[in-house]
């Protein structure tokens, strides 16, 4: 993107719309378990559209037979996908909320846990949901630092060990650890793959 360029004067993405099967059924998701602030429904044509962001920033339209759609009897419903952005600081009261309310969460590989995954290129790390109609719904949340696209995408904890590394301030003992545990013909970027298969470690 340039300056010049129409996506220049972009500011963000405003408005995203899936299509459900029964609007009072994904209501009751999107609106109970969620907790989006709902901004209009309109019953005649089968539309919700709710406030995302605590200054309405964003708009989340779910519709029952979408009037763009093509219009058949029988029409099955395609799974879409969008991320809803939280800070940082408030993934882990979020993840903890979404699971008082009964949500599964999963990371990217869809192993069911509440152990984010990261995606180095941007960073960010993020833990995935459904809805009712089987919509893959997100959590992200922008990470401090540097893009790292070569780390691929990792568990949280393993973008935490790495930044341990980056900054020196592995302790002693973990150093002494590691090197005991593995040979040392292993690169930085297997050892994070490998710490991804440690489940327990919750560290946000
Ligand atoms: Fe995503």
């Amino acid at each position: 993107m340039t300056s010049e360029s129409p996506a220049g004067l972009f500011r963000g993405l405003f408005e995203t719309h899936l299509h459900v099967t029964d609007l009072e059924k994904a209501m009751r998701f999107y609106g109970d378990v969620l907790g989006l602030e709902l901004g209009l429904k309109e019953t005649n044509r089968r539309v919700a559209l709710y406030w995302v962001g605590r200054d309405r920033t964003t708009m989340l339209g779910i519709w029952e037979r979408p009037p763009w759609a093509v219009s058949s009897t029988g029409k099955p419903v395609f799974s879409q996908h969008l991320a809803f952005e939280v800070a940082f600081d408030d993934l882990r009261a979020a993840i903890h909320r979404m699971k008082e309310n009964g949500v599964e969460l999963r990371n990217f590989s869809g192993q069911i846990t509440d152990e984010p995954s990261v995606f180095g290129w941007i960073p960010a790390a993020s833990i995935y949901f459904s809805d009712i109609d089987g919509h893959l719904l997100e959590l992200i949340a922008r990470l401090d630092g540097v893009p790292a696209a070569d780390i691929g995408i990792v568990s949280l904890a393993g973008w935490n060990d790495l930044l341990r590394d980056k900054e020196g301030k592995a302790s002693l003992s973990e150093r002494a650890l590691r090197s005991m545990a593995e040979p040392r013909d292993r690169d930085p970027i297997s050892d994070l793959r490998d710490s991804l298969a440690n489940p327990q470690r919750h560290e946000i």
